[in-house]
């Protein structure tokens, strides 16, 4: 699996699973339906911001985008989202995507990293980042409309990159 720096032509391999894991209503807010050029302005984040892909045989199978949660005085924290194509799920690539993002807010200087809204009944993403030592600060309570569950909270999760000022 190689991971590289996204390229906007990358955007017609993202924009169709990008669009099915929207769809399945399990994950994340955004509208449904967004066009190409909507995906592409949503995901592709500007610097100092950073989006990657994981390619395994010439095939984009995942993408994730990254940066600061918040601009000025909160920009020593960052913040991520990650989705892998459901036809390459559960084979190793959202732990190395999330590995390597991880290490990108470690080498630009991020003291932690903030997870806005993990879905709670989604559960390979939350055991996914608690085994990489996230941990849930607290749960907005009925904030999601899962497609499956009706209203389940949104946690916000936490990794400490960094003790100190
Ligand atoms: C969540 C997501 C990024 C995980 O990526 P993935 O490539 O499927 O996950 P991996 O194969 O790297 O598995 C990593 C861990 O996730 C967990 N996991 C993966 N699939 C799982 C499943 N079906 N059930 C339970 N846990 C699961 C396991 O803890 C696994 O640990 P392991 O490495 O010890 O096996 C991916 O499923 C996805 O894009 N989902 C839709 C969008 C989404 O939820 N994004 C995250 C929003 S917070």
């Amino acid at each position: 699996m190689e991971i590289r720096a996204a390229r906007s032509t990358d955007i017609a391999e993202i924009a169709p699973f990008f669009r099915a894991i929207v769809a399945d209503g399990e994950s994340y807010t955004y509208p449904d339906d967004l066009t190409d050029d909507e995906i592409r302005d949503a995901w592709l984040a500007p610097p100092p911001g950073h989006t990657i892909v994981a390619v395994v045989d010439g095939t984009v199978v995942g993408t994730a985008r990254m940066g600061p949660n918040k601009p000025g005085r909160g920009d020593h924290v960052g913040t991520a989202s990650f989705m892998v194509d459901p036809a390459s799920s559960a084979r190793g690539v959202g732990r190395a995507m999330a590995e390597w993002v991880i290490r990108w807010h470690r080498e630009n200087g991020y003291k932690a990293i903030q997870f806005n809204a993990v879905v709670e009944t989604n559960v390979a993403a939350v055991r996914l980042w608690e085994s990489l030592g996230f941990r849930i600060i607290g749960t907005v309570p009925r904030a999601y409309r899962s497609r499956r569950h009706g209203l389940v909270g949104l946690h916000i999760m936490y990794l400490e990159l960094e003790n100190g000022s």
